[in-house]
């Protein structure tokens, strides 16, 4: 997810930001096996990258980790702000109605375009130190949840688009400076 405004502190290494086109963001990421200081350090440098870029939310692959992990720091439907991680996870439910809100991504900088995403969703993983949770968000944190979860399996939010949206999406991404 990309382009809200926010900072926060963190303690962690900014690293580069991988564009679409690179392999990394259309490969499944490996399950974390190791729940260890190498995966504290990771969850710190996705929260300084995503900080660093004004992302609202940022999966492992995205700074060229392929391991099931993901970031967030963003908003629900009725203005609450959610900031955490999760390892392993899982998009255990995504219901309630389609909302055709706009959608960016940090691996897409400068692009926006409305996305269908379920308005509510739940994704069960396990917090840096293995302990089992179970994440419930709606608005843009439910989108937020779905988007991440995709990152991970491999998929990029244009890939959900369709018709005349996606066309535009795709000419948009063609003459991007940073695509390859
Ligand atoms: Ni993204």
């Amino acid at each position: 997810m990309g382009t809200e405004r926010r900072r926060g502190q963190s303690a962690g290494t900014i690293r580069p930001i991988r564009y679409m086109g690179d392999p990394v963001l259309r490969t499944e990421a490996d399950p974390v096996k190791a729940f260890d200081a190498d995966l504290k350090r990771l969850v710190d440098d996705m929260f300084a990258s995503m900080y660093a870029a004004d992302g609202a939310g940022l999966a492992a692959n995205q700074i060229g980790v392929s391991l099931q992990a993901f970031v967030y720091d963003c908003a629900d439907d009725a203005g609450r702000r959610h900031v955490g991680h999760v390892i392993n996870p899982v998009l255990t439910v995504a219901d309630g109605e389609l909302a055709d809100d706009d959608e960016g991504c940090l691996s897409l900088p400068g692009l926006r375009f409305a996305t269908p995403r379920h308005a509510h969703a739940v994704v069960d993983g396990a917090d840096m130190t293995g302990t089992p949770v179970r994440i419930e968000g709606t608005g843009y944190f439910a989108r937020c949840l779905q988007h991440e979860c995709g990152h991970l399996k491999g998929r990029l939010y244009v890939d959900t688009l369709t018709g005349a949206t996606r066309k535009e999406a795709l000419r948009a991404v063609r003459s991007a400076t940073w695509s390859t």
